[in-house]
Protein backbone atom coordinates (compact mmCIF):
# COMPACT_ATOMS: atom_id res chain seq x y z
CA UNK A 1 0.00 0.00 0.00
CA UNK A 2 1.05 3.34 -0.66
CA UNK A 3 -0.22 6.61 0.86
CA UNK A 4 -0.56 9.97 -0.88
CA UNK A 5 -1.61 12.96 1.13
CA UNK A 6 -2.33 15.68 -0.76
CA UNK A 7 -2.61 19.75 0.01
CA UNK A 8 -6.22 19.71 -0.29
CA UNK A 9 -9.45 18.23 -1.32
CA UNK A 10 -8.83 19.50 -5.31
CA UNK A 11 -5.50 18.18 -5.62
CA UNK A 12 -6.45 15.22 -4.34
CA UNK A 13 -9.27 14.41 -7.00
CA UNK A 14 -7.71 15.67 -9.90
CA UNK A 15 -4.55 13.18 -8.86
CA UNK A 16 -7.14 10.48 -8.49
CA UNK A 17 -8.70 11.45 -12.08
CA UNK A 18 -5.38 11.76 -13.97
CA UNK A 19 -3.97 8.11 -12.55
CA UNK A 20 -7.69 6.31 -14.21
CA UNK A 21 -7.16 8.67 -17.32
CA UNK A 22 -3.78 7.40 -17.87
CA UNK A 23 -5.29 3.73 -17.99
CA UNK A 24 -7.93 4.60 -20.19
CA UNK A 25 -5.22 6.12 -22.63
CA UNK A 26 -2.13 3.04 -22.43
CA UNK A 27 -5.58 0.65 -22.43
CA UNK A 28 -8.62 1.83 -24.46
CA UNK A 29 -10.03 -1.16 -23.59
CA UNK A 30 -9.88 -1.15 -20.27
CA UNK A 31 -12.15 -2.40 -17.43
CA UNK A 32 -12.65 -0.07 -14.82
CA UNK A 33 -14.21 -0.40 -11.26
CA UNK A 34 -16.19 2.49 -10.46
CA UNK A 35 -17.88 3.99 -6.81
CA UNK A 36 -20.45 5.93 -6.13
CA UNK A 37 -20.73 8.51 -3.24
CA UNK A 38 -20.01 12.49 -2.70
CA UNK A 39 -16.54 11.59 -3.45
CA UNK A 40 -16.52 10.31 -6.66
CA UNK A 41 -18.77 13.27 -7.96
CA UNK A 42 -15.65 15.80 -8.91
CA UNK A 43 -13.25 12.54 -9.61
CA UNK A 44 -16.09 11.87 -12.85
CA UNK A 45 -16.61 15.86 -13.46
CA UNK A 46 -12.62 15.61 -14.09
CA UNK A 47 -13.16 12.66 -16.08
CA UNK A 48 -15.85 14.32 -18.60
CA UNK A 49 -14.01 17.18 -18.97
CA UNK A 50 -10.55 15.25 -20.21
CA UNK A 51 -12.51 14.14 -23.30
CA UNK A 52 -11.02 10.67 -23.40
CA UNK A 53 -11.84 8.14 -25.82
CA UNK A 54 -14.19 5.52 -23.70
CA UNK A 55 -15.73 4.05 -26.39
CA UNK A 56 -13.59 0.77 -25.82
CA UNK A 57 -14.19 0.93 -22.13
CA UNK A 58 -16.14 -1.15 -19.85
CA UNK A 59 -16.95 -0.70 -16.41
CA UNK A 60 -18.16 -2.44 -13.27
CA UNK A 61 -19.81 -0.28 -10.25
CA UNK A 62 -19.00 -1.67 -6.99
CA UNK A 63 -22.89 -2.05 -5.69
CA UNK A 64 -25.98 -1.08 -6.04
CA UNK A 65 -29.35 -0.20 -3.35
CA UNK A 66 -32.33 -2.79 -3.31
CA UNK A 67 -35.51 -1.74 -4.41
CA UNK A 68 -34.59 0.50 -6.96
CA UNK A 69 -34.51 0.53 -10.31
CA UNK A 70 -32.21 2.62 -12.83
CA UNK A 71 -34.77 5.25 -13.16
CA UNK A 72 -35.18 6.26 -9.43
CA UNK A 73 -32.94 9.18 -9.11
CA UNK A 74 -31.16 7.86 -5.94
CA UNK A 75 -30.13 4.37 -7.51
CA UNK A 76 -26.80 3.86 -8.70
CA UNK A 77 -27.00 3.49 -11.98
CA UNK A 78 -28.79 6.74 -11.98
CA UNK A 79 -26.16 8.36 -10.06
CA UNK A 80 -23.43 7.16 -13.22
CA UNK A 81 -25.98 7.83 -15.47
CA UNK A 82 -26.08 11.25 -14.38
CA UNK A 83 -22.19 12.02 -12.93
CA UNK A 84 -19.98 10.17 -15.92
CA UNK A 85 -21.84 8.15 -18.83
CA UNK A 86 -24.32 10.56 -20.04
CA UNK A 87 -20.81 12.53 -20.65
CA UNK A 88 -18.63 10.49 -22.16
CA UNK A 89 -18.37 8.51 -25.44
CA UNK A 90 -19.21 4.82 -23.32
CA UNK A 91 -21.10 2.83 -24.57
CA UNK A 92 -23.86 2.14 -22.14
CA UNK A 93 -24.38 -1.70 -22.90
CA UNK A 94 -20.38 -1.78 -21.37
CA UNK A 95 -21.50 -0.02 -18.17
CA UNK A 96 -22.51 -2.79 -15.62
CA UNK A 97 -24.15 -2.95 -12.23
CA UNK A 98 -25.74 -5.02 -10.15
CA UNK A 99 -29.54 -5.22 -10.93
CA UNK A 100 -31.06 -3.92 -7.85
CA UNK A 101 -34.11 -5.43 -8.57
CA UNK A 102 -33.36 -8.56 -10.67
CA UNK A 103 -35.65 -11.18 -9.00
CA UNK A 104 -33.84 -13.56 -7.78
CA UNK A 105 -30.90 -11.51 -6.22
CA UNK A 106 -28.25 -15.04 -5.15
CA UNK A 107 -28.22 -15.49 -9.16
CA UNK A 108 -27.63 -11.69 -10.49
CA UNK A 109 -24.89 -11.68 -8.33
CA UNK A 110 -23.39 -15.09 -9.73
CA UNK A 111 -24.13 -13.37 -12.83
CA UNK A 112 -21.92 -10.46 -12.06
CA UNK A 113 -19.07 -12.26 -10.99
CA UNK A 114 -19.26 -14.24 -14.10
CA UNK A 115 -19.44 -11.57 -16.09
CA UNK A 116 -16.41 -9.47 -14.69
CA UNK A 117 -14.37 -12.55 -14.91
CA UNK A 118 -15.53 -13.03 -18.87
CA UNK A 119 -14.09 -9.64 -19.21
CA UNK A 120 -10.64 -10.84 -17.53
CA UNK A 121 -10.82 -8.53 -14.46
CA UNK A 122 -10.89 -5.07 -13.29
CA UNK A 123 -7.94 -2.88 -14.38
CA UNK A 124 -8.27 -0.70 -11.94
CA UNK A 125 -10.95 -0.75 -8.88
CA UNK A 126 -11.81 3.07 -7.75
CA UNK A 127 -12.63 3.32 -3.92
CA UNK A 128 -14.41 5.53 -1.55
CA UNK A 129 -14.39 4.74 2.09
CA UNK A 130 -17.63 4.72 4.40
CA UNK A 131 -17.52 5.91 8.13
CA UNK A 132 -18.08 2.52 9.16
CA UNK A 133 -15.12 1.48 7.32
CA UNK A 134 -16.58 -0.20 4.24
CA UNK A 135 -15.38 -0.76 0.84
CA UNK A 136 -18.76 -0.90 -1.45
CA UNK A 137 -21.18 -1.72 1.09
CA UNK A 138 -18.60 -4.06 2.55
CA UNK A 139 -20.09 -3.32 6.36
CA UNK A 140 -18.68 -4.83 9.75
CA UNK A 141 -18.21 -8.63 9.96
CA UNK A 142 -18.15 -8.79 5.84
CA UNK A 143 -15.64 -12.14 5.24
CA UNK A 144 -12.31 -10.91 3.82
CA UNK A 145 -12.86 -13.38 1.38
CA UNK A 146 -16.75 -12.56 0.39
CA UNK A 147 -17.65 -11.99 -3.08
CA UNK A 148 -20.82 -9.91 -4.97
CA UNK A 149 -23.82 -10.31 -2.66
CA UNK A 150 -26.46 -9.06 -0.48
CA UNK A 151 -25.59 -7.00 2.32
CA UNK A 152 -27.79 -5.19 5.33
CA UNK A 153 -26.43 -2.13 5.87
CA UNK A 154 -25.43 -0.35 9.24
CA UNK A 155 -26.64 2.52 11.53
CA UNK A 156 -23.91 4.28 10.43
CA UNK A 157 -24.10 3.87 6.43
CA UNK A 158 -27.53 4.99 6.77
CA UNK A 159 -26.88 7.82 9.09
CA UNK A 160 -24.21 8.97 6.26
CA UNK A 161 -26.37 8.28 3.25
CA UNK A 162 -29.88 8.93 4.15
CA UNK A 163 -29.20 12.35 3.87
CA UNK A 164 -29.05 12.20 0.09
CA UNK A 165 -33.00 10.98 -0.40
CA UNK A 166 -35.41 13.16 -0.25
CA UNK A 167 -37.25 11.42 2.15
CA UNK A 168 -34.64 9.68 4.34
CA UNK A 169 -36.49 6.80 5.34
CA UNK A 170 -37.03 6.00 2.11
CA UNK A 171 -32.95 4.91 1.83
CA UNK A 172 -32.87 1.08 1.24
CA UNK A 173 -31.71 -0.99 4.11
CA UNK A 174 -30.27 -3.53 1.84
CA UNK A 175 -27.31 -3.38 -1.19
CA UNK A 176 -26.12 -5.57 -3.41
CA UNK A 177 -22.37 -5.52 -3.11
CA UNK A 178 -19.30 -6.77 -4.73
CA UNK A 179 -17.72 -8.50 -2.20
CA UNK A 180 -13.86 -7.63 -0.15
CA UNK A 181 -12.58 -11.36 -2.06
CA UNK A 182 -14.13 -9.65 -5.26
CA UNK A 183 -12.65 -5.81 -4.96
CA UNK A 184 -8.89 -7.72 -3.88
CA UNK A 185 -8.82 -9.31 -6.97
CA UNK A 186 -8.42 -5.81 -9.02
CA UNK A 187 -5.31 -5.95 -10.68
CA UNK A 188 -4.97 -2.48 -9.25
CA UNK A 189 -6.96 -0.24 -6.37
CA UNK A 190 -7.28 3.44 -6.17
CA UNK A 191 -8.99 4.20 -2.56
CA UNK A 192 -9.69 8.39 -2.43
CA UNK A 193 -10.95 9.84 1.00
CA UNK A 194 -11.10 13.37 1.27
CA UNK A 195 -12.36 15.64 4.24
CA UNK A 196 -12.18 15.68 8.65
CA UNK A 197 -14.94 13.66 8.70
CA UNK A 198 -12.74 10.38 7.33
CA UNK A 199 -9.64 11.28 9.39
CA UNK A 200 -10.63 8.30 12.08
CA UNK A 201 -11.68 5.62 10.11
CA UNK A 202 -9.00 6.29 7.15
CA UNK A 203 -6.25 6.27 9.92
CA UNK A 204 -7.64 2.89 11.05
CA UNK A 205 -7.90 1.12 7.72
CA UNK A 206 -4.79 2.07 6.52
CA UNK A 207 -2.68 1.77 10.12
CA UNK A 208 -4.67 -0.40 12.00
CA UNK A 209 -4.82 -4.67 12.31
CA UNK A 210 -6.54 -5.95 9.38
CA UNK A 211 -10.17 -6.96 10.51
CA UNK A 212 -13.20 -8.24 9.26
CA UNK A 213 -15.14 -5.32 11.24
CA UNK A 214 -13.33 -2.92 9.21
CA UNK A 215 -13.50 -3.78 5.62
CA UNK A 216 -10.99 -0.99 4.12
CA UNK A 217 -8.40 -3.14 6.42
CA UNK A 218 -8.32 -5.78 3.99
CA UNK A 219 -6.08 -3.42 1.32
CA UNK A 220 -3.41 -3.73 2.95
CA UNK A 221 -2.96 -7.13 2.08
CA UNK A 222 -3.33 -5.99 -1.89
CA UNK A 223 -0.09 -5.75 -3.71
CA UNK A 224 -0.71 -2.84 -5.52
CA UNK A 225 -3.21 -0.65 -3.52
CA UNK A 226 -2.72 3.76 -3.94
CA UNK A 227 -4.62 5.65 -0.65
CA UNK A 228 -5.22 8.87 -1.91
CA UNK A 229 -6.08 11.85 0.61
CA UNK A 230 -6.03 15.26 1.60
CA UNK A 231 -4.88 16.69 4.54
CA UNK A 232 -7.86 16.93 6.78
CA UNK A 233 -8.27 12.76 5.75
CA UNK A 234 -4.91 12.57 6.78
CA UNK A 235 -5.01 14.37 9.69
CA UNK A 236 -4.70 11.43 12.44
CA UNK A 237 -1.96 9.19 10.87
CA UNK A 238 0.50 8.49 12.78
CA UNK A 239 3.40 7.84 10.37
CA UNK A 240 2.52 10.98 7.65
CA UNK A 241 5.89 11.89 7.32
CA UNK A 242 7.41 8.47 6.24
CA UNK A 243 4.72 8.41 3.38
CA UNK A 244 5.67 12.13 2.55
CA UNK A 245 9.09 10.86 1.97
CA UNK A 246 8.29 7.46 0.50
CA UNK A 247 5.97 10.37 -2.42
CA UNK A 248 8.96 12.42 -2.06
CA UNK A 249 11.23 9.51 -3.11
CA UNK A 250 9.52 7.62 -6.02
CA UNK A 251 10.44 8.14 -9.28
CA UNK A 252 6.98 7.17 -10.36
CA UNK A 253 5.33 10.14 -8.88
CA UNK A 254 7.28 12.58 -10.62
CA UNK A 255 5.29 15.08 -12.37
CA UNK A 256 2.18 14.49 -9.54
CA UNK A 257 4.40 16.19 -6.90
C1 LIG B 1 -21.46 4.72 -0.45
C2 LIG B 1 -20.87 3.68 -1.37
C3 LIG B 1 -19.41 3.48 -1.06
C4 LIG B 1 -18.70 4.82 -0.95
C5 LIG B 1 -19.33 5.65 0.13
C6 LIG B 1 -18.60 6.98 0.34
O1 LIG B 1 -21.74 4.20 0.82
N1 LIG B 1 -21.52 2.42 -1.28
O2 LIG B 1 -18.84 2.71 -2.10
O3 LIG B 1 -17.37 4.58 -0.63
O4 LIG B 1 -20.64 5.87 -0.33
O5 LIG B 1 -19.49 8.05 0.30
P1 LIG B 1 -19.08 9.56 0.29
O6 LIG B 1 -18.12 9.76 -0.82
O7 LIG B 1 -20.39 10.26 0.05
O8 LIG B 1 -18.48 9.86 1.61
Amino acid sequence: MEVLIMPNRKAATSLTSKLIANKVKSKPSCVLGLATGRTMEEVYDELAAMKLDFSNCTTFNLDEYIGLDGTDKNSYRYYMNEHLFKKINIKLFNTYLPNGVAKNMKEECEKYERLMADHGGIDIQLLGLGKSGHIGFNEPLSSLFSRTREKALTHTTIEQNSPIFDKPEDMPKRALTMGVGTILEAKKIIMLATGKDKAEILAKAVEGPITSMISATALQLHPSCTVIVDEDAASLLTEKDYYRWIFQNEPEWEGYR
